[in-house]
């Protein structure tokens, strides 16, 4: 989570039952690396207590009390400057309504007023108070002034009514942060197309050929790219993951889908990161009804499946619109550097990530990943071993490059 490591979050807090949360997504932020600086408003207080959070971030929390305390002058102020981002989750009715006309009457809102950084809000209200004419239109003048509104989820509220007001979940709100964040890095303006997963080849209705892949550094590139500032389509087969937020998700499940959707989404994409492990081979025949044990043991013949990147390949010779930039990965069990060399030649790749998944910390469903990457020009660079978040913000960091 390196986008917010050393960052300056200034979090209010205000009066509502998903104050609560407010504390988890205040530990979330602390243990990516954030200073995060929290404010309570009197109703938050009610709620929830200012140790609570001194105690999560390490921090000194501030109270309406410091309102009116020797370093008043300043510090609603001070507060304000220094925070790259100011969110205020869970953010009340009244609080909204205070935000949208300006009113400062707490140090929460005294501070919006002084802030020049980015605002984000998590709106948290009961019993359809949300779609209340008035809280719209506030909703509304926020938007209109750029405030990244974050929910509210539909769902059980405290009430026990079932509704629109529910603070949005506190991963949720951190990935709306990490887009603010990102906005302007080194891949805002470009269009990213990210392939992730195993595919998924049928033997017949409920059975299915599939590999170990998970899908984790997949997913950790689009998240890395959305960091970066990318506008990212997620082409990806099952997995058991959740996409970050922001992503475009295309869900696909054979390698053949995975074809047609890379085949389209790359006609309009600057970069493509082919992470995706692509079926080789498929069933040729697939019967229509469940293979039973009545039947016997069954046996297959199976046919081979399009290479997506040499059909990529194929169409930039014949001049269609290919993206700029096009990274394969190579997963080998032997002669790893050999094989990623022929394979990064074979299918005109500008780099190739080469991943020994012979290791036991390596490749495919663990955390980590030691690889090394290999240039067009024949330039290498091996990485150490890193976290797949890790090895996802390198390649990333290399794309910005070949795309300068
Ligand atoms: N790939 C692809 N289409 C396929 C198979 C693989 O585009 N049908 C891509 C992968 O997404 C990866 C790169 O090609 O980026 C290398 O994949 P890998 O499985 O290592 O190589 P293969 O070409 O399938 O060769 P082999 O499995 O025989 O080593």
């Amino acid at each position: 989570m390196s986008i917010l490591a050393d960052k300056t979050i200034l979090l209010g807090v205000t009066g509502s039952i998903a104050a609560y949360k407010a504390a988890a997504l205040a530990s979330k932020l602390t243990q990516a690396g954030a200073q995060v600086d929290v404010v309570l408003t009197p109703g938050a207080e009610k709620f929830v207590t200012p140790l609570t959070f001194q105690s999560v971030t390490g921090r000194r929390a501030y109270t309406e009390a410091d309102l009116w305390g020797n370093e008043a002058h300043v510090l609603h102020v001070g507060l304000a400057r220094r925070a790259d981002v100011f969110l205020i989750a869970p953010c009340t009715a009244n609080t909204l309504a205070k935000l949208a006309h300006g009113v400062a009457d707490t140090l929460l809102t005294v501070a919006a007023l002084a802030a020049k950084c980015p605002l984000v809000i998590a709106p948290a209200m009961d019993a359809g108070m949300y779609a209340h004419p008035a809280v719209q239109e506030n909703v509304r003048l926020l938007c209109e002034r750029g405030v990244v509104l974050v929910g509210p989820a539909e769902g059980h509220l405290a009430s026990g009514l079932h509704g629109l007001g529910r603070m949005s979940e506190p991963e949720e709100i951190i990935g709306h942060l990490r887009l603010v964040l990102g906005r302007h890095g080194p891949l805002a303006r470009h269009k990213v197309v990210v392939t992730a997963g195993g595919t998924q080849e049928p033997l017949d209705p409920v059975r299915y050929l599939t590999n170990r892949s998970s899908g984790k550094q997949g997913y950790a590139l689009a998240q890395a790219a959305l960091d970066a500032g990318a506008q990212v389509t997620l082409v990806t087969a099952p997995t058991c993951l959740k996409p970050p937020v922001g992503a475009r998700v295309v869900s696909v499940r054979t390698a053949q889908e995975m074809l047609d959707a890379v085949l389209e989404e790359a006609s309009h994409a600057d970069a493509l990161l082919m992470a995706a492990a692509v079926a080789d081979f498929r069933p040729a025949q697939v019967p229509e009804e469940k293979i039973t044990k009545r039947d016997g043991i069954p046996s297959f013949t199976l046919e081979a499946t399009a290479d997506i990147l040499r059909a990529l390949a194929e169409r930039r010779e014949a001049g269609a619109k290919q993206p700029h930039v096009v990274i394969g990965f190579a997963a080998e069990s032997r002669d790893l550097l050999e094989n990623a060399r022929n394979k990064l030649r074979a299918k005109r790749l500008d780099m190739i990530v080469a991943n020994d998944i012979s290791a036991p910390d390596a490749g495919f469903a663990v955390e980590t990943n030691r690889v090394t990457l290999i240039y067009a020009d024949g330039k290498q660079e091996a990485l150490p071993l890193m976290s797949k978040a890790e090895v996802a913000e390198a390649i990333v960091a290399r794309l910005a490059k070949l795309l300068e």
